[in-house]
């Protein structure tokens, strides 16, 4: 069951079904639901946008994950690897692969950027920074912490190291197993927040703005963009994440159901964390489109207030940063196998090499608010926002709709009816999956991609 494998001529596999469902589990759930989610749901005036993410993972995540796990238990490789063992050498989806890569790249570079933020609101909680100051100079403490060149840069190499380590020492002996029982404790933890926020007098209201469509808020084609590059982030679709979990997949795993569960997981997390973070918003009079620091500036007023408040930060923070570090290793192990697989190098040189480099790279995330906060990219995002845009909005829209296509037209019917009936407990859904990914999902994602451009000719305003 190894992944870590040294001879490298048997392909490896999961240790069960269940472990593949809890690691893909632990790819998808992370930072992308607790810390993402909810300050783009401010950004995006809420309700609509809320319901758009929900349609989207429904309708376009669910056929397009499992598309991704067909292509990779099918094509048995790394993304790259895999297009070619499926449609040979020189075939041009090659690069949709490596598009993928690239895409892993950028995204764990300022990920990993994110979670050192979780390390230090960890050490924050250990130390009772929270309970030594009144509420209101809680939110602040974000920002010093984003204008901090010293602590992002620190807090980031640490998180790369531990995620290098994990991927290093094989993903299922450590990640397979850890994710069993680190992901129903986050999720209890969750219920136990939720009850305590419901319990707030802004709770009525936060509810209202979470799920209440209320079109004056929303950005047209912007917000929708918005929704499907979130929708693809919270569930590693489109760079080749589940396409690479999937190629370790035994034949008698059923794909759609795995791609259900792992998707309806995924979003119930991103609306729990939601329905945690507003209430706190509106009771205390802080603002919903705060930004990348909104979980950070307002979770911590929670924790100052409830009673046993410390031990519930300490715990919270860790449960956070383990639901990071289960992403962050399938991303890692995107980058990781590829190099391992096209220079035929071993995994551990391979995993460190791309772990450094991209470690390096993310220096420019890390360095974001500091010294290179006056650098504009894309429009007036700073480098951290461009590549989160550039990574979420658009290669991971784009390599979806690349995805659905292989799965749905290049693909030949026989063989995409073959993978997705091995193991499948509703083989009988075959043609309702595979209109959604012929023409539905790529249909949606492109006609978003349009109406986006076109905005842009008319002058209407797109950056969020
Ligand atoms: N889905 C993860 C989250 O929500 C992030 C992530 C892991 C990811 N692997 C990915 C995003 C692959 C896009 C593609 O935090």
């Amino acid at each position: 069951m190894a992944l870590a494998q040294k001879d490298n001529k048997k392909r490896a596999t999961w240790g069960s079904k269940l472990g593949f469902i809890l690691a893909a589990a632990g790819s998808a759930v992370g930072l992308g639901n607790i810390w993402k989610f909810p300050y783009v749901t401010g950004e995006n005036g809420g309700g609509l946008f809320v319901i758009i993410c929900v349609l989207c993972v429904l309708l376009v995540g669910i056929p397009i994950m499992a598309a991704e796990i067909m292509i990779g238990r099918r094509g048995q490789g790394s993304p790259v690897t895999a297009y070619e063992n499926l449609r040979g050498n020189k075939s041009l989806w090659k690069l949709l692969g490596w598009v993928g890569v690239v895409a892993g790249f950028i995204i764990l570079s300022y990920y990993v950027v994110v979670a050192g933020w979780t390390l230090d609101y960890l050490f924050k909680a250990l130390s009772g920074a929270f309970w030594a100051v009144e509420t209101e100079q809680i939110p602040p403490m974000f920002d010093s912490l984003y204008a901090s060149a010293f602590w992002n840069v620190t807090w980031m190499l640490v998180f790369m190291c531990f995620t290098i380590g994990v991927v290093i020492g094989g993903v299922q002996a450590g990640i397979e197993r850890w994710n069993g029982v680190l992901m129903p404790a986050l999720f209890l933890m969750l219920i136990g927040l939720l009850i305590f926020a419901a319990t707030l007098d802004g709770f009525g209201e936060a509810m209202r703005f979470v799920f209440y469509p209320d079109p004056s808020r929303f950005n047209g084609a912007s917000s929708v963009l918005a929704a499907v590059g979130q929708a693809f982030f919270s569930l590693s679709l489109g760079m080749g994440a589940m396409l690479t979990y999937g190629s370790y997949l035994e034949k008698d795993a059923d794909i759609l159901r795995s791609a259900a569960i792992i998707s309806v997981l995924d979003i119930t997390v991103a609306l729990m964390a939601a329905c945690i973070l507003f209430p706190v918003i509106f009771t205390f009079g802080f603002e919903p489109s705060a930004g990348p620091g909104l979980v950070f500036k307002t979770l911590p007023v929670i924790f100052s207030q409830l009673p046993g408040g410390r031990i519930v930060a300490i715990v919270f923070f860790t449960l956070l940063l383990f639901a990071a570090v289960t992403s962050s290793v399938s991303l890692l192990e995107v980058v990781g196998s590829t190099v391992m697989e096209r220079l035929g190098w071993g995994r551990k040189p391979s995993v460190l090499a791309s772990g450094l480099v991209i470690g390096i790279f993310g220096l420019l995330s890390a360095l974001s608010g500091s010294a290179l906060s006056g650098v504009k990219l894309l429009g007036d995002r700073n480098i951290f926002d461009s590549f989160d845009f550039l990574a979420a909005e658009c290669m991971l829209p784009l390599g979806g709709i690349g995805i659905a296509v292989f799965a749905g037209w290049v693909l030949q019917k026989k063989e995409a009816k073959d993978e997705f009936e091995s193991g499948a407990k509703t083989p009988q859904l075959f043609p309702f999956w595979r209109i959604l990914v012929q023409f539905v999902a790529p249909a949606a994602v492109a006609l978003v991609f349009v109406q986006t451009v076109l905005s842009l000719f008319t002058g209407a305003e797109v950056i969020h």
